[in-house]
């Protein structure tokens, strides 16, 4: 299959820990068909949409390191149609440009897009799991999102927590994600004057919500994949942060999913699956859900390192692309056939 990854630069990449290239050398090592391009580099020839995209060369023999195989892939570039792949892999990193999504709407029906377009409009924020109708706070800590500063001041002191986390909506890697303290809250108009009015004078929403204790002994990734959890690993954060994420400078350790973290993936597997989020990572912290990332879910690399996996994460998400791109050709062999059937008759 040829397999189209709409993601960041290739120069952009860590050649040792990039879940993003761990999924591109998994393809080329089937033999699949790589190209990469990045959003911005979507066009319309002669009404047709096309990327301009870096080709990766085949390899008679892929080497086993993420970091040789970086080094050793021969690239090149091409204007290639989209509707020709037979997987775009969505994994650029937030936010979604609107835009963008309205050039891959032209060829959704031909080519199986992961995650879905429809999913990634619905789930491209932290509003997704803000308004999961989880009115007692068994899914997700008691959250509220807001523009309105007084409303927001209102709810901080109503709150029994006495500490709080304020995060804006579309932030990934940790960014903007503070903790507040209801024992020093003269600090608390100018921030949320900060993070609601944006420079250009438009306001943004953002989100309140409970801070889970325990949160400081880490926070839980669990890769998802079709609905069921595929990998799992612990992100402690540093001595002097409060974010778990490895790009705030977070360790990762191993972990085995507990009873609770089992359940929530069943309880929310179904609705991802529905929602057409077929590859996502959850954060969870106390058996509690703080996110889901759709867009580009990291971790494939460290959940390697750090477990002796017989089947490796990537393997897994290439098995499933490899079954859902032979679904689609099956439906259409079927239907040319009964077409013919038809036209015969
Ligand atoms: N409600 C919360 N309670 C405690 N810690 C939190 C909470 N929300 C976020 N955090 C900490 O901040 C990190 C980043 O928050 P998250 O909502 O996952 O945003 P991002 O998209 O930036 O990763 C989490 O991994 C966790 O360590
Ligand atoms: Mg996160």
């Amino acid at each position: 299959m040829n397999v189209c990854f709409i993601m960041y630069p290739w120069k952009e990449i860590d050649p040792e820990n990039d879940t993003s290239l761990a999924l591109i050398k998994e393809c080329v090592k089937r033999g699949h068909g790589v190209a990469m391009c990045t959003p911005a580099n979507l066009t319309i020839r002669n009404s047709v949409t096309t990327a301009n995209c870096t080709v990766i060369g085949r390899m008679e023999k892929t080497p086993t390191s993420l970091k040789s195989f970086y080094n050793k892939a021969k690239l090149r570039e091409e204007m290639l149609p989209l509707a020709g792949f037979d997987v775009i892999f969505f994994r650029a990193n937030p936010p979604l440009d609107p835009i963008m999504l309205n050039f891959l709407d032209s060829v959704k029906d031909d080519v199986f897009i992961m995650n879905s377009l429809e999913g990634m409009r619905e789930a491209n924020n932290k509003l997704y799991t803000a308004a999961f109708g989880d009115a007692h706070s068994n899914i997700i800590p008691a959250t509220h999102v807001s523009k309105s500063k007084n409303y927001l001041i209102k709810q901080i002191k109503e709150s029994k927590a006495d500490k709080m986390i304020l995060k804006p909506l579309n932030g990934f890697g940790g960014s903007g994600v503070i903790l507040i303290e209801k024992s020093a809250m003269s600090n608390i108009n100018s921030l949320l004057d900060f993070y609601i009015t944006s420079g250009d004078g438009s306001s943004n929403y953002v989100i309140l919500q409970d801070y889970i204790e325990g949160a400081d002994e880490g926070d839980v990734r669990i890769l998802i994949l079709n609905g069921e959890p595929v990998g799992a690993m612990k992100r402690v954060p540093g001595k002097e942060d409060h974010r778990s994420n490895v790009s705030a400078g977070g360790s990762v350790q191993k972990h085995t999913l507990t009873k609770t973290e089992k359940a929530l993936c069943k309880q929310i597997g179904p609705k991802l699956v529905n929602d057409g989020l077929y590859f996502v990572g959850i954060d969870v912290i106390g058996g509690k859900l703080v996110e889901v990332n759709v867009m580009s879910p990291g971790g494939i690399t460290y959940i390697n390192k750090v477990y002796k996996l017989k089947i490796k994460v990537e393997e897994k998400v290439i098995d499933f692309l490899e079954m859902k791109v032979l679904d689609k050709l099956q439906a259409f062999d079927r239907r040319t056939r009964l077409r013919k059937t038809v036209q015969d008759a």
